[in-house]
């Protein structure tokens, strides 16, 4: 084989007897080998040899090699490809068997076999004589080339063609370009056949040309068909995108099926591609540099990785999530502190308050705009609009918004994500929120941070302290990522039902706004500005169909409802959209109501009314749609007898009126109390009972039989209703102690009044807190007169003008004061028992 001589083939070549798959010379072809004279050759062949002649065999197409060893040969298949063995891999698995990659040199013919075990070995004659190939294929056919060099020449500007409509960024492509111009024409049918959709059929027949023209012609045909089928392609799939995607994919799954030498190259250079895309979104993502050094790192490891490794996987996830992250991607704030009042006000009727702090906030923003924090913190009943104030003030500031809910939340990976190191690890929810909003400066609304739980798996409040100090969050650390993120940039708004429940520590990150609940009037506006139209939305009715007057509105709010929040109102309205939209769907357009309420003039015309009239929802039509009122007036009708008062309590949920009731019966002064009561209002039981027996002379208490002292002989049972849920605190002191002075008196404690406040042995009344909501739930009640302590005063500013205006109420600074308020015509013995009139204060 000496240089210029092109290559010689041994005389001898021992052949390798095929079935599938045709070898073609100048390509390379993957056979697998598990006959027994095929793999005695390899073997002792192939394995054995040393030298680069002994790597030369003969493949024989189109014959089935026996299954035994003992078989006859069957008939071989004249002409064959000598080609070089260029890799053997071995395996057991599921049978022994070897891989040949083998690439295709010349034809031969077998002039005669020598021996047909262990393996076959043959005399052959070498048919294409590759010292003739010399012209480039890109040289023009010279004259003396005749019709040969017009074929080939044909042949190569189609094989550019071809290549001009795959795609050049695909270096596979781009590669075959090159070789297109280097190589001599005569081997381009070969070549070019054995890279574009062939069956072995046609290749067959391509390897039994024998004469160069012979073989042009055939290959040709070929070529062309192959042309025109990605004509086709890309007709019917327009160029987007995606559908580029899917030539490709065509293309390496089909268009060029037969180029199989390099197929391992090939998979190289896609894997090389793809990291080679991601290494170019690491460069553009514009993460800080530790980040940026450690996404170098994984790369690096993950270039070196085989992608069938689990590992891959991970890291690719893992550089994904980094190049996604906003880095660097925020939006600009639209700070107009005009607009954004209007937005608040828009969306949300009330809540001044809390409005006003966060505009507050908000320009301080706009003159500052490297604000550290403060992060807010919305604490107040269910339903009065915190999240979705959060929700508003993102849109005031033009910024993206994102809720993370945390009620339930026991695990403090759920905040800061697994360590890459378990299997299934994510990042955490912060982190997830970034990636999903796409900037690093959204809003992000900690819901329920009051319900956030604790377990096995850690303290997810103890992962939140770092993410909501202005001072550290700079440098938030998610167990996934591995390095820190700047969260400065992110507002965090809380919400929480009560503040009880959220760990000190966190809680001192944040500033927390009280939310209160609305009084009757404020959700009539609340529902006829926002609810009503929200509903009339969503069940898709209009104005025109549905008329709900003002008073429908109240008579629901205070007979169908008893929330500090606006919830189970709007439910109520869905409700009546629902039946209003049957009737509409039926085509009835106006109720016909009997008895038409002096509340409603347009019911007036109601009966003239045209078709299209809205439906007006009276009383009538209100009883038959929602049912009997779950809610009455009770307050008056269970202060029928001696021994009931009616106090306020505060609970997460908003206030409430809570009923303290009392009875005695002959006994040996045991004191017994019922209604799930925590040590702190059992003890204030013990207090009010020793305040009365030490007082019992000057406020003319007595005993059942009217002894001087109210226990002897007596049992008392105090009992707080609604036994199922638990009640604690300080605050029932004076309602115990009006209660059971009307027992031990036998005077009824006035109808419309509830009290709250703490008492001390001395008979003195101490200030209690969630005053302003004890006084709108007394308000929803019906209540005229609210007993509060003197020191609680203070606290009636902040209720709305019209509370004030409703409601009488008595500062108390003694419990003398309390009993005298509480009694029509004020207690015997009360300093102000006789005075006219009462110690009341009208504010
Ligand atoms: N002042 C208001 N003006 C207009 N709509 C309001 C107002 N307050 C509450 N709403 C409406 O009441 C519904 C409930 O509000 P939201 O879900 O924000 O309550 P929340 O305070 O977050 O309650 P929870 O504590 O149960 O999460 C929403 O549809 C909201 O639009
Ligand atoms: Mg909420």
């Amino acid at each position: 084989m000496a240089p210029g001589d092109g290559i010689q083939i041994p005389s001898r070549l021992p052949l390798l007897l095929t079935h599938e798959g045709v070898l073609l010379p100048g390509s390379t072809v993957r056979f697998s080998v598990d006959s027994p004279r095929n793999m005695h050759l390899v073997s002792q062949r192939l394995l054995k040899g040393t030298s680069l002649r002994s790597t030369i065999i003969g493949v024989i197409p189109n014959t089935r090699d026996p299954d035994h060893d003992t078989d006859d040969l069957p008939s071989l298949h004249k002409i064959g490809t000598a080609g070089i063995a260029v890799q053997v891999v071995g395996s057991n698995w599921p049978k022994p068997h070897y891989t040949l990659l083998i690439t295709g040199l010349c034809r031969f013919r077998v002039s005669s076999l020598l021996k047909e075990r262990p393996f076959v070995l043959a005399e052959v004659e070498q048919l294409d004589k590759m010292e003739h190939y010399t012209a480039p294929a890109t040289e023009r056919a010279t004259a003396n080339d005749g019709d040969l060099g017009e074929l080939s020449y044909n042949f190569y500007q189609a094989a550019v063609q071809l290549l001009g409509m795959l795609d050049m960024s695909v270096p596979v492509v781009a590669k075959f370009r090159r070789l297109l111009d280097s190589l001599p024409r005569e081997t381009l049918p070969d070549v070019v056949a054995s890279m574009i959709r062939t069956s072995n059929k046609e290749k067959l027949q391509l390897l039994d040309a024998l004469t160069l023209e012979e073989r042009f012609k055939k290959a040709l045909p070929l070529l062309s068909r192959q042309i025109e089928g990605l004509k086709l392609l890309k007709k019917t799939r327009k160029s987007s995108p995606n559908n580029e995607k899917r030539v490709l994919s065509v293309r390496k799954g089909g268009v060029l099926p037969g180029r199989q030498f390099n197929r391992d190259e090939e998979a190289e250079d896609e894997d090389g591609d793809d990291t080679a895309v991601l290494e170019k979104k690491v460069r553009e993502a514009k993460m800080p540099e530790a980040a940026f050094k450690v996404c170098l790192k994984e790369l690096k490891r993950l270039k070196k990785m085989p992608q069938s490794m689990p590992e891959f996987a991970l890291t690719r996830n893992y550089l994904d999530l980094m190049v996604e992250l906003p880095w660097s991607r925020s939006t600009t704030d639209c700070l107009d502190i005009p607009a954004a009042r209007t937005v608040l006000d828009n969306d949300h009727y009330a809540m001044d308050k809390l409005k006003r702090r966060v505009l507050e906030y908000l320009a301080v923003r706009q003159l500052k705009t490297s604000l550290k924090g403060p992060i807010l913190c919305f604490v107040g009943p269910p339903g009065v609009g915190k999240t979705s104030v959060g929700r508003s003030i993102a849109r005031t500031l033009g910024r993206e918004f994102h809720r993370i809910s945390l009620g339930g939340v026991c695990d403090q990976s759920d905040i800061r994500g697994h360590r890459r190191t378990y299997v299934g690890s994510m990042p955490g929810r912060i982190i997830n929120g970034l990636k999903t909003v796409a900037v690093n400066n959204p809003v992000f609304l900690l819901d329920e941070v009051d319900k956030l739980g604790k377990s096995l798996q850690g303290d997810p409040a103890a992962a939140l302290l770092e993410v909501l100090d202005p001072e550290q969050n700079h440098s938030f650390t998610d167990h996934y990522l591995n390095v820190a993120f700047d969260l400065s940039q992110v507002l965090f708004i809380a919400t929480a039902n009560t503040t009880a429940t959220i760990p000190p520590a966190l809680l001192d990150r944040m500033e927390v706004l009280q939310v209160q609940g609305y009084t009757q009037e404020e959700k009539v506006e609340i529902a006829h500005r926002h609810l009503i139209p929200n509903q009339l939305e969503q069940h898709g009715l209009t104005p025109q169909q549905l008329h709900l007057p003002q008073d429908t509105t109240r008579a629901i709010i205070s007979s169908y409802t008893r929330e500090a929040g606006v919830r189970s109102l709007e439910r109520k309205f869905g409700a009546i959209c629902r039946a209003v939209a049957v009737k509409v769907a039926e085509g009835h357009r106006v109720i016909a109501t009997e008895a038409p309420p002096a509340e409603c003039p347009a019911q007036q015309t109601d009966k003239a009314a045209p078709p299209e009239m809205p439906i007006v929802i009276d009383s009538v039509a209100l009883k038959d749609i929602l049912g009997l009122p779950p809610f009455e007036m009770e307050v008056s009708e269970r202060l029928t007898l001696p021994g009931v008062a009616v106090g306020l309590a505060w609970t997460p949920l908003g206030g409430e009126i809570l009923f303290v009731e009392a009875s005695r019966m002959e006994g040996e002064g045991q004191l017994t109390l019922t209604g799930q009561l925590g040590d702190v209002m059992k003890e204030s039981a013990h207090l009010a009972i020793s305040w009365l027996r030490a007082n019992a002379k000057t406020y003319q208490l007595t005993n059942m039989v009217g002894g001087p002292d109210p226990l002897e002989g007596t049992d008392i049972h105090l009992h707080f209703p609604a036994g199922a849920v638990t009640k604690d605190g300080p605050s029932a002191g004076v309602t115990i102690v009006t209660c059971l002075a009307s027992l031990f008196s036998g005077r009824l404690v006035r109808s419309d009044v509830a009290m709250t406040g703490e008492i001390t042995l001395r008979g003195l009344v101490l200030p209690v807190g969630g005053i302003k909501d004890k006084v709108l739930a007394a308000h929803r009640a019906g209540v005229k007169c609210v007993i509060l302590p003197q020191r609680n005063k203070k606290d009636l500013e902040e209720l709305p003008a019209n509370v004030r205006a409703d409601l009488d109420f008595v500062p108390a600074a003694n419990l003398d004061q309390v009993l005298n308020a509480a009694f029509d015509g004020g207690f015997p013995g009360t300093a102000g028992a006789h005075a006219q009139p009462q110690l009341t204060s009208k504010l």
